[in-house]
């Protein structure tokens, strides 16, 4: 039964109200909704500039809410099944930096996947916390890290019983999850606390038959992009909570640490009227999708040349579950690779993929796709596999294997110690003073305080010549590095940091 309550949107009705008014403006934003001239302006228009207000009486404070924007957290903890619910202006980014840095203090230990996002990795620098890190399951075939198995999180338990949290992705990129419900039993029975990486799963809170969600399982603590998949504008995100295990005061002034004191207001009331369609459209709407997805995975099926990735096929190689708004195409059995295919859609077809690997494509569907757009992409994907198929180029070779460094130090003693920049090739069994990270989907090859293996030297090396961008603090070729002649810690002082 749905609450009316729902239909509600606290935030946003009293923006609208405030734009309205015409208050005579003295406070900031300087453009004073939108008395200004701008070539912007004239394209999106007074209402949206309206709209943009900074925090005038009456509208709440994000850092300290007690007014609508409490009231639109709440109504969006109780549409997620959550005990509580945090606002964002700053994405799932934000988001995950402050729940490992409310959770893990210095050199405490938190257990995660190697194929997290490099938010993860900036989490560790700023809380200090010490990274266990477990192998995802990985798929050859697709070159793709997929979810984590029981099994590796329950021996990565019992080899740290001190581990102070449990860190999981739900789902992966490409839709795998992992099983969060008995993980986090397993976790919260060994005294630890469950983060969860939701960033492309905001839209399982609202349809059964989606993956199970972070709340269902009784996980701590989630951050989850309501702006990928719900609906709402960019950078919004929301962290959920649940149980009596988070230290709230601690986590409201870590994320007033990390956000910004001038929330953008568009973006709040944006999650505040998403929640509400999710909540009384959005089961109804995702079946809709659901069925639309697979009739065109049917239609892709018989396409020669590219292999639809579905449920089935993840089961089979060990996932737990499939987010199946998620389509992934693997192409390179068209004789091209999944990066020259993301160029093609787009000059050829007007198609915008949201990503390419060296052998696979994903498009992501929400509930504001249509059928004509699923029409575009399998008439896209006919003329590619006319073209391409015939020639039957020579497969490019599987590159993937994700052995990851061995650790040296913690990521933040890493970031903290004095540095050199050397060429790539002279990296060679040095200690990573930086992240590189293959973007996207962000898989870090190395991260800081991690030993430089000559593996990772030809993994960066074939990213770039693939055409990958790849992420890393001097753009030149060069690498940060320690500089352990002038290290404390090299000489075996430690640190407190
Ligand atoms: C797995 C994963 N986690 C977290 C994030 C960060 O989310 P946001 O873009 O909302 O900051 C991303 C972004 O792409 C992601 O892919």
């Amino acid at each position: 039964m749905k609450e009316d309550r729902q239909l509600r949107t606290p935030f946003f009705t009293k923006l609208k109200e405030y734009g309205q008014i015409n208050a005579t403006p003295f406070d900031v934003p300087g453009h004073k909704l939108g008395r200004i001239e701008n070539d912007l302006l004239d394209y999106i228009g007074l209402e949206t500039y309206m709209l943009d207000s900074n925090a005038p009486m009456g509208l709440d404070t994000l850092s300290r809410p007690t007014g609508v924007i409490r009231e639109a957290e709440k109504l969006m903890a109780e549409a997620c099944l959550a005990d509580k619910a945090y606002f964002l202006t700053n994405g799932t980014t934000v988001g995950i930096i402050s729940m490992i840095m409310a959770t893990c203090k210095a050199k405490e230990k938190i257990i995660l996947p190697r194929n997290v996002h490099k938010s993860v990795i900036s989490a560790l620098i700023l809380s200090g916390a010490m990274p266990i890190f477990i192998r995802p399951e990985i798929d050859l075939d697709l070159g793709i890290a997929n979810g984590v198995s029981y099994e590796s999180v329950a021996e990565a338990i019992k080899k740290h019983p001190d581990a102070k949290a449990i860190f999981i992705i739900n789902p992966t990129y490409f839709g795998v999850t992992s099983d969060i419900e008995r993980i986090t039993k397993l976790a919260h029975d060994n005294g630890m606390l469950v983060l969860v990486d939701e960033a492309h799963g905001a839209q399982f809170y609202f349809n059964e038959r989606m993956p199970f969600t972070a709340m269902e399982a009784s996980a701590d603590i989630s951050a989850s992009s309501f702006h990928k998949t719900a609906g709402s504008f960019t950078q919004s995100s929301v962290i959920l909570t649940k149980g009596k295990r988070i230290d709230h005061v601690r986590l409201r002034s870590t994320i007033n640490m990390l956000q910004s004191t001038s929330p953008s207001a568009l973006l709040l009331a944006s999650l505040d009227v998403a929640r509400k369609t999710m909540y009384f459209q959005g089961a109804k709407r995702i079946d809709r999708l659901l069925k639309m997805a697979e009739d065109a995975r049917s239609i892709l099926r018989t396409i020669p040349g590219i292999k639809v990735i579905d449920k089935d096929y993840i089961l089979s190689k060990g996932g737990f579950d499939f987010d199946e708004t998620k389509v992934v195409i693997k192409v390179s059995d068209l004789g091209i690779t999944g990066f020259e295919v993301y160029k093609i859609m787009r000059k050829k077809y007007n198609i915008q993929l949201e990503l390419a690997e060296s052998h696979i494509i994903l498009a992501v569907l929400t509930i504001g796709t249509t059928k004509e757009d699923l029409d575009n992409l399998v008439f896209a994907f006919k003329s590619l596999s006319k073209k391409y198929y015939k020639l039957r180029n020579k497969l490019p070779k599987i590159k993937f294997d994700y052995q990851f460094p061995e650790t040296y130090t913690r990521p933040r003693d890493a970031y903290h110690a004095p540095k050199i920049s050397v060429e790539l090739h002279e990296a060679y069994d040095e200690i990573s003073a930086e992240s590189i990270m293959i973007y996207p989907p962000g898989i870090p090859l190395v991260i800081p305080g991690e030993i430089i293996t000559q593996e990772v030297i030809d993994d960066i090396d074939f990213y770039v010549k693939k055409g990958s961008v790849v992420h890393s603090d001097l753009d030149n070729g060069y690498v940060k590095i320690i500089d352990k002649e002038h290290w404390m810690y090299w000489e075996g002082e430690e640190n407190d940091l």
